[in-house]
């Protein structure tokens, strides 16, 4: 053991810190005691570990405690309760000295791939819950250490887990699945008796119907590591010995008694007072501040304990959420129900306030400091009458103040005076005539910050229903938390009637008068949100006083579904595939659903990225200077700071670029670095390379720019229209005379529809490593690229040299989505050229919000449409203008429009169709490939025509849908390619009976009827997805090596981003050479084994690099049937020795092309020749929603999906695709929408800001189903590409929407047609409703214009 290095010494800041400190930071990691003599404040656990400790398995997706990527569990000794308690955290957010004295245990701590899966570990890489696995070592992590608390949870307490972690790329069905099996009703194997193990078969996977069909070990507790006991034994005694770590800038102390504490606070009265660090953690790690002095109140005992009084209960502010969790459910449990309402309020909030790992270690004292405008909390300690107790050294009484709206005086700000210290907070309970609630709207339900929330209470005239006293509280409505002044006022008196909702929305306006250029927009939705809130609780006070007597006028039925929440449960889907052919070996793993072959490393944390990776000795960090103009002349750049910054080695910049500054996406147009000129906010102007991160980060902002701005700036579709700012040409694709058909139809209408635009959030950000070779000015590049080749080629020009002398190297990424096709040269090029000017190895991985800002997503589009159709919903005639927002630089723009003319048709056959699209340049950041790379935009603008033709002739839009449908065979697109067969009817067919839309539908028209504020929505949409490339992309390579001890080397073109390619690869070579597929390994995607490779997009990665790698195994095998029929039993390894002894060669390179691709294109033109697909993968999806009226919110009750995949490789994998594409098609159609100050600055940074779906946005019940009795004869084993044609199906939910909010405009007594624009927010939604409250609230369209406000936000 290591002795500690107590000093003991007077302390040499003069102060009464006399008390024995130390300086020496002692913890344990995974059973192993770590000793850090030079420990930094600023240094996180997550930093510590995966740089220090060389643990790499927890991960840096957000750095703000947004995605749960880098969870860990820490276990600690409970002095004052003496028990061992353990909890989730992000490490990312953890200071390192923050876990003095702790246990923390990573996800290489409990288990591993050489030794034994934790049973976490097992189930989820057996339920295929993982893809790019990025995220996975977190959701891992968050599970263990519920099962650390409570061996067998329940449903909910799986759910509120994982609240606080994100995937992207599995649509959580699969993790919930895994973990379900845990629970009370799912533990054990699902077989129970017909377990595979009892019944001694081994391949437990060889069951066609079913991904729960799968056998795992029991999971049992007691072997779980045990708690350090030393940290037991210390524990008493640390909690007497103070801490105080100094580091590069700031210092760090943790006092052991209050009254030290206040001392320190009168000699630091600036020092932060840090318990969760969840505030202060991402003001330093995501907007770069930095606070010198900190000090831990967490030992203190006043502050991290609560006591009861007869009146109420006082809270020590250093008392963490979770912890105050607990104890209000005992207290709930033993104590009247009147008296605790507001700790049910506090409860109810609690659900929706962050995740576990920030609730377990925030504290009530951090939020109520923190005085956040959309505190969820301060609303309700306002509203209960708290009292919150200060101390400052210099007063000899503690300071008791009630918090009410002058606590918080202004924004961010509260009462509390310099160097004053919360101590506690006190609630007293609640009497018997008193009601109270809270509510919180946010974008996303779970894991969200507020756009409002609310607490109110009211207390009334013992017996009455007359009010004596209303409180209430808002979030979301000012600068700080308020009170509506005048409506409390005016409450008073008044009897508990439905004329006090009327008053009220008129006296709210009142007391919140939102201009609409309010900061944080939504301003009329925001001013909804508060009159819905008091409505809900209006009639929840009412019942309450109903179910007294005290009122005896019962509540509408219908109006009391305004009361009742969304169940959160998830159920149960089913996934069903056909079965590989009866006479298939055993061996042979096409078809079946064999595992992600990472699958289990990324459990365990073993799987390697790019940031994982070692670092060299002599390594610098890059870290980006961009621009902070949207559009400006660059007039000079001061590095002077940043060069006497510590660490700091260079700057590079264009002068720097050896080859040339320009790099080739398709056009010639982005240059490495900015010259003179910026175009966006987030354009590269320059690098500071450091010798570390933080030092690099550091340097980069002390470079100061001056600009001279450039007018206009043009930031949306509608700017860019106004100034004519396109690319040329437009695409266009032209059938029959649509004109002239027009004239002949029943009806004509016009319209016109927006989709956003969407960010990639891959969870591992652009990332990449150049290592310069120091000999013939070689360079070995890891990145985190789809696109090697490319990369190569550009680097190798910014270089100035050939191609062979770059080699790129890329072994899984953690997640793409089309992000990293090409923007991955924003960080891969400048790493290149840094690496070549320092002549040392450069790394930059970059911070999600840099990502965010430079990087780009999908294109927004904006569209007009004109629609001739008969009197039966059969369209003949369609004319389209389509406008997508390009941004700053062309990327891949033009062909993103092309494949929107192309995907335009959806699944309908249109006779005479014009449709036309032109991409707008303006000055955001490029964008770029996504998922569907435009197709999910265009044939969402025609799902919205379709709808619009519907509702016109007041009929269900799935009957234009069928109507107007492909038929199977003899059907040929837009463009005059041929179907032949289309299967879009038969996925469609399968998807309604499967689903039992029309009985289902019946029952929503029911429900609608008898509700009023909740609605049900269903809609069935189908999708199909032209799978095919440019002729010259449709090819691919292989190499295949065999070794003498039989073992397989396979390399192929394609990246490994999640998709499953390398698995699938591997099961076509285990066919091909009839092995088994463990004697295969794919080390990595590299330039030098495979050259001249096609990006993996596109969904044909599969066909091209299966053909190849099949081409280079048959040619093998060819090379090795004379020996087979020679020696017929001989065993493969021996085989294979027999062939290198005589001289046949082991090894092979396969190609492949495919055959017929023969299309000619000039879209500007209009025109297409040839086929243009390969084929088409099709679908059809079934979703049904309840939506929330009165805040807009709603979840996905059931999603129904059949998918043709034609004969799959693999169910499990194709599934997966398909669930994840749906999810992140939800996102895309629901909540995910990137919005930019008119400046150009984007102001979703951060999974704080930006959200994508969470787990409990998964459809409760999720069936996915392959259509049986596919064929397709032009891709491997007669399969289909998979990975976007799933996407758009997700439409489906926003039309289920749309279908519910018709319903509820149906009640407001509106009629007929209505736009609902992608995504369909809980803003869009509560907005659409179209009730007495949304009119009251919706502000005169032109007040923007009369007093020439500038919006908050606008969507590009
Ligand atoms: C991912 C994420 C999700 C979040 N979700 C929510 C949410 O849903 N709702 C919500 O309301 N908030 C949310 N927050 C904000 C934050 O978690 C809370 O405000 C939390 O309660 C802060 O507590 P903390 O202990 O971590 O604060 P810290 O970061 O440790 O401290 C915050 C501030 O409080 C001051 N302070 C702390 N204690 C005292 C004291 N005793 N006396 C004087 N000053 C003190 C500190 O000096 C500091 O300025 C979220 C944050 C993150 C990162
Ligand atoms: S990296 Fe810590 S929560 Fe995202
Ligand atoms: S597997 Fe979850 S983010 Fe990729």
């Amino acid at each position: 053991m290591v002795i500690l290095n107590c000093h003991g010494e007077v302390d040499s800041d003069k102060t009464q810190w006399t008390k024995k400190s130390t300086d020496v930071l002692e913890f344990y990691v995974n059973g192993e005691k770590v000793v850090e003599y030079h420990a930094d404040p600023e240094t996180t656990l997550l930093t510590y570990l995966r740089r220090e400790l060389r643990l790499t398995g927890s991960k840096l997706g957000c750095g703000e405690g947004g995605c749960g990527a880098c969870t860990v569990m820490i276990s600690k000794w409970d002095h004052i309760n003496s028990k061992i308690i353990h909890y989730s955290a992000n490490a990312c957010l953890a200071p390192v000295v923050s876990v003095h004295g702790c246990a923390v245990t990573t996800v290489e701590g409990i288990g591993s791939t050489k030794t034994k899966l934790h049973a976490v570990q097992e189930r989820l890489s057996k339920f295929h819950g993982s893809q790019c696995g990025f995220c996975t070592p977190g959701i891992v992590m968050s599970m263990y250490a519920l099962l650390r608390n409570k061996s067998v949870p329940r449903a909910e307490d799986i759910e509120g887990c994982l609240q606080g972690n994100l995937c992207r790329c599995t649509g959580y069905r699969p993790i919930l699945s895994a973990f379900s099996t845990f629970s009370e009703s799912g533990s054990g194997c699902p077989m129970g008796a017909n377990c595979c193990k009892q019944n001694g078969v081994i391949n437990a996977v060889d069951d066609p119907h079913s991904a729960l069909n799968v056998c795992f070990g029991k999971y049992d507790p007691s072997q779980e590591i045990i708690f350090p006991p030393q940290l037991m034994i210390k524990s008493r005694s640390e909690q007497h010995q103070t801490l105080k770590f100094v580091g590069e800038r700031v210092t760090w102390f943790r006092p052991t008694s209050l009254d030290q504490l206040i001392e320190l606070k009168s000699i630091y009265p600036e020092a932060q007072l840090v318990n969760g660090n969840t505030e202060i953690g991402v003001e330093c790690n995501v907007k770069g501040r930095m606070f010198p002095v900190i000090i831990s109140p967490t030992c203190l005992k006043e502050l991290v304990t609560t006591s009861n009084t007869d009146e109420g209960l006082i809270i020590g502010s250093a008392c963490t959420l979770t912890s105050i969790k607990e104890q209000f459910q005992d207290i709930i449990q033993t104590t009247e129900t009147f008296r605790t309402q507001w700790m049910r309020a506090f409860l109810d909030m609690l659900h929706w306030f962050a995740g576990d790992q920030i609730r377990n270690v925030a504290a009530i004292g951090g939020n109520i400091m923190t005085a956040s405008p959309i505190s969820d909390l301060n609303p309700i300690l306002m509203a209960n009458e708290s009292i919150a107790t200060f101390r400052l050294h210099s007063r000899a009484k503690d300071r008791q103040v009630l918090m009410d709206q002058s606590f918080f005086p202004k924004y961010r700000t509260t009462c509390a005076e310099k160097g004053e210290v919360l101590i506690s907070v006190y609630l007293p309970f609640n009497t018997k005539d008193e009601y109270m609630k809270a509510y919180k709207q946010s974008k996303r339900r779970e894991d969200d910050i507020a756009i409002v929330n609310a607490a109110m209470r009211v207390v009334f005239h013992p017996g009455t229903c007359k009010v004596l006293k209303f409180v209430a509280a808002f979030g979301g409505m000012a600068a700080t938390s308020v009170m509506p002044e005048k409506t409390i006022q005016n409450m008073i008196g008044r009897e508990w009637t439905e004329d006090l909702v009327q008053n009220y929305m008129q006296w709210i306006r009142e007391d919140f008068p939102l201009s609409l250029d309010a900061p944080g927009g939504m301003v009329e939705y925001r001013e909804a949100l508060a009159a819905s809130f008091f409505f809900k609780f209006y009639l929840y006070v009412k019942n309450c006083l109903i179910e007294k007597g005290i009122i005896k006028e019962n509540i509408k039925p219908e109006e009391m579904s305004a009361l009742d929440d969304f169940s959160q449960h998830y159920e149960f889907g089913t996934q069903t595939w056909q079965g590989t052919h009866s006479n298939q070996a055993l061996e042979d793993l096409v078809g079946r659903p064999v595992k992600h072959v990472s699958g289990e490393k990324h459990t365990t944390g073993e799987a390697v990225y790019i940031d994982d990776m070692p670092v060299y000795k002599d390594e610098l960090y890059l870290c980006f200077v961009t621009s902070t103009r949207a559009h400006a002349y660059v007039r000079n750049v001061d590095i002077s700071k940043a060069m006497t910054s510590p660490g700091f080695v260079t700057y590079v910049n264009h002068r720097d670029v050896p080859g040339s500054n320009n790099v080739r996406v398709i056009d010639d147009d982005d240059r490495v670095f900015a010259v003179d000129k910026v175009t966006c906010v987030g354009h590269t102007i320059g690098a500071i390379i450091a010798d570390t991160q933080a030092h690099a980060q550091r340097a980069a902002q002390l470079v100061r720019i001056e600009y001279e701005d450039i007018l206009p700036i043009i930031v949306t579709i509608e700017d860019a229209i106004k100034q004519k700012s396109f690319l040329d040409p437009s695409k266009q694709i032209i059938r029959g005379d649509p004109d002239k058909a027009m004239e002949e139809c029943d009806h004509v209408i016009e319209g016109d529809v927006r989709t956003a635009g969407q960010e990639h959030f891959y969870m591992e950000t652009q990332v990449c490593l150049a290592v310069p070779k120091l000999e013939d000015d070689e360079m070995e590049i890891y990145s985190s690229s789809q696109d090697p080749t490319t990369l190569q080629s550009q680097v190798a020009r910014n270089l100035g040299v050939q191609r062979n002398k770059v080699v790129i190297r890329m072994k899984r990424m953690g997640g793409g989505f089309g992000g990293k096709e090409s923007r991955f040269w924003l960080v891969s090029n400048p790493v290149a050229i840094a690496a070549h000017k320092c002549r040392r190895p450069v790394r930059c991985m970059l911070s999600r919000k840099d990502d965010m800002i430079m990087t780009g997503g999908r294109h927004p589009f904006y569209a007009k449409y004109k629609v001739g159709f008969m009197n039966d919903g059969k369209v003949k005639a369609l004319k389209a203008e389509l406008y997508s927002n390009a941004g700053h630089t062309i990327d891949y723009s033009m062909a993103v429009l092309s494949k929107s003319t192309i995907h335009f048709d959806n699944c309908y056959s249109i006779p005479n169709i014009h449709v036309r699209g032109t991409a707008c340049r303006t000055n955001i950041a490029s964008s770029t490939a996504f998922r569907g790379f435009g197709g999910p935009q265009s044939m969402f603008i025609t799902e919205s025509w379709i709808t619009k033709v519907a509702e016109h002739l007041g009929v269900m839009p799935e009957k234009i849908r069928e109507m107007n449908m492909y038929k199977e065979m003899g059907e040929f697109t837009h463009y005059g390619q041929s179907l032949d067969p289309c299967t879009a009817r038969r996925c469609w067919d399968d998807c309604i009976e499967k689903s039992n839309f029309h009985k289902r539908k019946e029952a929503v028209d029911l429900y609608n009827t008898k509700n009023r504020w909740k609605k049900r929505g269903i809609s069935c949409v189908p999708t199909k997805f032209a799978v095919g490339f440019p002729e010259f992309r449709c090819q691919a390579g292989a190499l295949v090596n065999i070794y003498t001890d039989g073992s397989v080397s396979l390399t192929h073109g394609g990246t490994e981003m999640g998709q499953g390619l390398h698995t699938k690869m591997i099961q076509i070579a285990g066919r091909c050479l009839e092995i088994p597929v463990d004697l295969i390994h794919i080390s990595e995607t590299s330039t030098n084994t495979v050259p001249n490779t096609i990006a993996t997009v596109a969904s044909i990665s599969s066909d091209i690099n299966g053909g190849a790698v099949k081409a280079a195994c048959d040619k093998i095998s060819e090379r090795l049937a004379p020996l087979r029929k020679e020696y017929p039993t001989l065993e493969w390894k021996d085989l294979v020795v027999k062939a290198f002894m005589n001289r046949i060669s082991l090894s092979a390179t396969g190609y492949y092309k495919v055959p017929n691709m023969n299309s000619k294109w000039d879209l500007a033109k209009g025109k297409i020749e040839g086929r243009i697909a390969n084929y088409y993968t099709y679908g059809a999806a079934v979703s049904e929603v309840e939506v929330d009226c009165l805040t807009g919110d709603h979840v996905v009750l059931q999603t129904d999906i059949v998918m043709d995949v034609g004969r799959s490789l693999n169910p499990a994998i194709d599934i997966g695709q398909i669930e994840g594409g749906f999810v992140q098609g939800y996102g895309m159609f629901t909540m995910e929408e990137p919005l930019h100050a008119p400046s150009g600055h984007l102001l979703t940074v951060g999974p704080g800001a930006y959200k994508i779906p969470g787990f409990g946005d998964c459809p409760r019940q999720f069936n996915v189903h392959l259509l049986r009795n596919s064929e397709n004869d032009k891709a491997i084993y007669s399969s289909k590409g998979i990975g976007e044609p799933p996407f758009f199906l997700s439409a489906s939910v926003l039309y289920a929407i749309k279908s519910a909010v018709g319903s509820a405009r149906n009640d407001s007594g509106i009629f007929g047609p209505f736009r609902m624009d992608a995504p369909a927010t809980a803003e869009r939604i509560r907005m659409a409703c179209g009730d007495n409250f949304i009119k009251q609230h919706k502000h005169h369209a032109d007040e923007k214009e009369e007093r020439n406000l500038t919006p908050w936000s606008v969507t590009a």
